[in-house]
Formats: C-alpha cells, structure tokens, sequence
C-alpha cells in the first residue's frame, strides 16, 4: 500500500476503510475482512457510535495473526463536545477504549464547532460555544498535549476551511497534520486541495462514493448520486474500472488519501484493488472536467454566523 509522510514524520496508507453509517451488527465483520484482503488504514470517530464493534475487528484481525498493531493505521475524531481543552483527552480516551488500542495513529478535531456538552440538543446558537469563547487553537492544542502523552502520533483537524486552518497555525504555531474533508468529483475543492499541499497538510477524502446510505434526513430531495453520474460510468468503462473503483483511483491519482465505506466483502476488495491502479491521464482529466458541484453533507443546523463561524460562509 503507497503511503504518504505527514509533517510529523509519521507515514500514512493512502487508502483506509471508512465506517460512518456502518451498522454496529456488520462492522467489525467489515473490518476484521478488510485488514484480511491487505487494508492498513481504519478510519473511525467518537460520534459513529460504532467504535467498540471496529475495535472487535481490529482485534479480530490481530489474534489472526492478519496484521500486528505496528503496520496498522487507525484514526480517530474528537468529538464536538469534548472541545474545552479539559475535556479533550476523555474525548480520546473513550475513542481508544472502546476500539481496545492504547494509541491512535492519528486524531482529528472532527468539526470546527464547539458543542456546549449539557445541552442535549445543539440547533440554537445559545447550545455552542462560540469560537471567541472557545477558540479551535484552544482544542488543538489540547490535541497538541496528547501526541505528548503518547496517546495519539499525530494531529489534525477535518471540515476546516483555509482561514481556520491558518488561524489555528497562526494561534499554536502548529500545522496539522492532515485536514479531512469531503471530496471527490462534485466537491473537488481544488483551492483548498492547493493551500493544504503549500502547506504541508495531507487531505483525507470522506465521502469519496457520494456517500449513497446516509440517513434520509440528511439527504436532499433531488441530489444527484455521484455513482449514477454518466461520465463517471463512461469514463469508468474505458478504463476497465467499476464507478466505485474508479472514484477511489481519481482520489488517490492527485494525491488525497481516500476512505470509502463498506460493509460488503465483495465491494471491500473491489474497492482495495482500485488504491493499485494507476489512472490514465484521460480519465484523470475527464474527471477533473465535471462541472457539476455538490456537497452531500451539509451541517446547516450548526450555522450560527458569529458563533459557529466568522465571515460569509460557514466553509469559507
Ligand atoms: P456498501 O457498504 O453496501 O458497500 P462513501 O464512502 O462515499 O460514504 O460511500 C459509501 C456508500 O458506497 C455505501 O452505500 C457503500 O455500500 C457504497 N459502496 C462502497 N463501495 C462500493 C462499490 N465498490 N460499488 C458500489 N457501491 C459501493
């Protein structure tokens, strides 16, 4: 599996399992056969609520004797309401007991949103802290202090757009190691793709298929599914590639890393096969030339300008 050098000196797969909207029932399954067909890279999160069930896979996988702790990569996200510095390492520390690891190969603040942990509900901006209350560069740094303890090897952030990954840089002094964001042939992102590269930042791509299975309520009514894209099914066939397959090797051609998500053996090979597969430069550009722009995760009840974000645009 290729890998990339972060900005710490810690080396990353380029490719990873994504588990977001994998069930609880079918995950660790999921992951316990990916590790087995050659996958080093696990992405999970706090939030998914399905980190015990990844965490039996990866142990699963372990005792096989499949791949040994040292050749696996396993990111984790600190959730929204563990923000205030005191709280970030419970957040890490629940992350890292419920998926059985003493470590996390790398940890990501999950959003730039600080979520008041005693609401229960967060769609008001009184639910928030804002971001004079509690500054990202304040969680970061918190973040900073656990690759200190050993707790994780490197650090980062995900949803951060350029002006609130050059605050937090500007703020702690320093960069992170990687930014996770959504992206593939809708949401290319090519502005923020050039200033995470000048800086050293690797990118992770979420939602590299157009993420199909989230829930109804976060879909909109006339969305255009990324895998049903006819160019994409075009370009696909020319290079001998599934849709699927295809998506993952344009993500991995102009240098992202990508974590598409499955739960089906069958699609978890099919997918892994495509991290190998060197794209043609006609269909690396075919693909760079779709014009149609979509965001399939949009996080609208959280925008609260002046709270939750500064300026135009919560992604700006
Ligand atoms: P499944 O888990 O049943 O395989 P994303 O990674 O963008 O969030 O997309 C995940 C969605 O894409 C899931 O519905 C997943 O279904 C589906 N998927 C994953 N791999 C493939 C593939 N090779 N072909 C078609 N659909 C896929």
């Amino acid at each position: 599996m290729k890998t990339v050098t972060l900005n710490d000196g810690n080396t990353m797969p380029v490719f990873g399992l994504g588990t977001w909207k994998s069930p609880k029932g079918e995950v660790s399954k999921a992951v316990a056969e990916a590790l087995k067909v050659g996958y080093t890279h696990v992405d999970a999160a706090w939030i998914y609520q399905n980190e015990q069930e990844v965490g039996e896979g990866i142990s699963e996988a372990m005792k096989a004797g499949v791949i040994a702790r040292e050749s696996l990569f396993v990111t984790s996200k600190l959730w929204n309401s563990f923000h205030q510095p005191e709280a970030v390492e419970k957040g890490c520390q629940e992350s890292l007991n419920a998926l059985g690891l003493d470590y996390l190969d790398l940890y990501l603040m999950h959003w730039p949103i600080a979520f008041k942990p005693e609401k229960s509900q967060h769609n008001q901006p009184e639910d928030f802290y804002s971001l004079g209350e509690l500054p990202l560069s304040k969680t970061f740094e918190a973040m900073v202090q656990l690759r200190e303890k050993g707790l994780v090897k490197s650090v980062g952030v995900s949803n951060f757009s350029r002006s609130k990954i050059e605050k937090v840089i500007a703020e702690t002094g320093v960069v992170p190691a990687v930014n996770q964001v959504e992206m593939h042939p809708y949401n290319p992102q090519n502005e923020l793709l050039d200033y995470c590269r000048e800086k050293g930042i690797q990118v992770t791509a979420y939602s590299p298929l157009g993420s199909g299975d989230r829930p109804a309520s976060m879909k909109a009514k006339d969305e255009p599914p990324l895998l049903e894209n006819e160019d994409v099914i075009a370009i696909a066939r020319k290079e001998n590639l599934s849709p699927a397959q295809l998506l993952i090797a344009w993500a991995i051609d102009r240098g992202t890393i990508a974590i598409p998500k499955s739960t089906n053996a069958e699609r978890i090979a099919e997918n892994l096969a495509a991290a190998e597969h060197s794209l043609s430069a006609e269909a690396r550009t075919a693909l760079d030339n779709i014009s149609i722009r979509y965001r399939y995760v949009s996080v609208s009840s959280w925008y609260f300008p002046g709270v939750t974000y500064e300026g135009e645009d919560f992604w700006s």
